[in-house]
């Protein structure tokens, strides 16, 4: 299975922090927030990546992500001219890939809790679609997943006014080969996008959608205002103070999943230099 980072977008609610620089490098307490939706891929055992990002940040991640070579797995990039919408990802990331099934990620999206890499790797199909939901006090501020009366996916309504189920759907998709397809399929909507429901909608049609309802245990964090960004880097700064492990470490992952070795992650720990997050590669020998 391939991965896909979706960074690109405006930001605007941020603004002026994402004037000149994309949201996702912007900090969550002590890692760029990209860290985070790519240690979801890898904690879900993917580790052949797509970074979609604008054309004007392109350097920019390159430069902090290089081709993932020095974590031991693979990182790719595409740019997106403009932010057409979620659905586009499998539009531009269809020759990476390659007839091959995905897990995809939107940029700002934090997911956190003990079982996240087993809830991924476990429940993720075969083939079909599958995507992840969280249960939210305020359904109406979110696009949400009509059940039925045995809990099976029976619609998507975007911020409805009479929420039927508490249900988010959150910004982790799983989608086999046809995504692009069916991504290609789809109408630009009324603001003008390229729907992720449009392509959930299909799988729902055919009866292949499943989901996952991440547990109490879970944390699902979006950075999109400066409120919720704030909240984030709080959240992840208690939990790494209290326990002194780091959330999102990428190379703590790659090493643990013997996809680094020891010489590798010592080059890292040169090039990062005497701060904190060095401190932490250097306990992990
Ligand atoms: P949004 O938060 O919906 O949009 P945004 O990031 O542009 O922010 P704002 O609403 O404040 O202008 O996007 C969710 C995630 O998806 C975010 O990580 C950016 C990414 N995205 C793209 O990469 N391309 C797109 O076309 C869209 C719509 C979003």
């Amino acid at each position: 299975m391939k991965g896909i980072v979706l960074a690109g977008g405006t930001g605007s609610r941020l603004w002026p922090m994402t004037r000149v620089s994309s949201k996702q490098l912007l900090p969550i307490y002590d890692k760029p927030m990209i860290y985070y939706p790519i240690s979801t891929l890898l904690l879900a055992n993917v580790r052949e990546i797509l970074i979609i990002c604008t054309p004007q940040d392109l350097r920019s991640f390159q430069e902090l992500l290089g081709d993932g070579s020095e974590l031991g797995i693979s990182l790719e990039y595409v740019t997106q001219s403009s932010p057409d919408g979620l659905a586009q990802a499998y539009i531009l990331g269809e020759k990476f890939l390659n007839g091959e099934s995905s897990l995809m990620v939107l940029g700002d999206n934090i997911f956190y809790g003990a079982s996240v890499g087993r809830e991924l790797t476990n429940n993720i199909p075969k083939s079909g679609g599958h995507i992840f939901t969280y249960i939210v006090d305020e359904p109406s501020r979110y696009g949400i997943l009509e059940v039925d009366s045995s809990g099976r996916p029976i619609g998507i309504e975007e911020k409805p006014v009479e929420p039927s189920s508490n249900l988010a759907v959150t910004g982790l998709y799983f989608f086999d080969e046809r995504a692009s397809e069916f991504a290609k399929q789809a109408k630009p909507s009324s603001r003008g996008e390229l729907e992720i429901t449009s392509v959930i909608s299909k799988y729902l049609l055919l009866g292949e959608l499943t989901y996952t309802s991440l547990g109490r245990g879970t944390a699902w964090l979006d950075t999109g205002t400066p409120d919720s960004l704030l909240e984030a880097a709080t959240y992840i700064a208690i939990i790494e103070k209290r326990t002194g492990l780091k959330i999102a470490c990428l190379e703590e992952i790659a090493f643990s999943s013997g996809w680094m070795d020891e010489s590798m992650l010592r080059r890292r720990i040169t090039k990062l230099g005497h701060g904190a997050y060095a401190r932490y590669l250097e306990s992990l020998l």
